[in-house]
């Protein structure tokens, strides 16, 4: 992540889902110095450990943490023109929400910009037609709708869980 972030010369950057700030800063590390990462995250513990570590990395000053439903943040930076502003986002929370998450993503980011979606092969139970609980399900039609939206050039790569790569093409 920070190798494409550095390489789009990404200046502003979303995160959906922090958790202890890890991948939070492989992006902000590749940020320039007047870049910005939008962190969204609900949990105050987690993001508590999160803001310790970019404080010691040097970085807290490119990260703006939201505490709030990833939602309710990307609908804020959309109601306030934001659109077609953003370099790259990466989508890393709730499963149920990612297609919503993934709307708003497609919306945020400039065309050429890129959105990384992680998890998307759910330890391979998006290929077992026997599964069918609804995080599986949501992912396996959410994968099948990416595949097929002309809006994106889409590249999934099978590594750790599975991580797609989709570039805006069209606005
Ligand atoms: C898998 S972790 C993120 C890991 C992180 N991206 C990393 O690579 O280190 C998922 C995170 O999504 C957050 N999350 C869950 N539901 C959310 C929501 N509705 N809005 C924002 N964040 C949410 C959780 O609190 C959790 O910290």
């Amino acid at each position: 992540m920070q190798l494409l972030v550095g390489l789009m010369g990404a200046k502003k950057a979303i995160e959906v889902g922090v958790f202890t700030g890890y991948s939070t800063l492989s992006i902000a590390s590749a940020l320039p110095e007047d870049g910005k990462i939008i962190a969204c995250d609900i949990n105050v513990e987690w993001t508590k450990i999160a803001k310790q570590f970019w404080e010691m990395a040097g970085f807290s000053h490119k990260i703006d943490l939201k505490l709030a439903p990833a939602i309710e943040t990307l609908d804020l930076l959309l109601k306030n023109n934001e659109a077609g502003t953003f370099d790259f986002v990466f989508i890393d929370a709730d499963k149920a929400n990612y297609p919503i998450y993934y709307e708003q993503a497609l919306s945020l980011i400039r065309v050429g910009g890129l959105i990384l979606i992680d998890n998307v092969l759910w330890s391979g139970k998006v290929a077992d037609p026997t599964i069918e609980d609804d995080n599986t399900k949501t992912i396996r039609a959410f994968n099948q709708k990416l595949h097929n939206d002309p809006r994106i050039t889409l590249s999934m790569l099978p590594l750790g869980d599975g991580l797609t790569l989709a570039m805006k093409i069209f606005s």
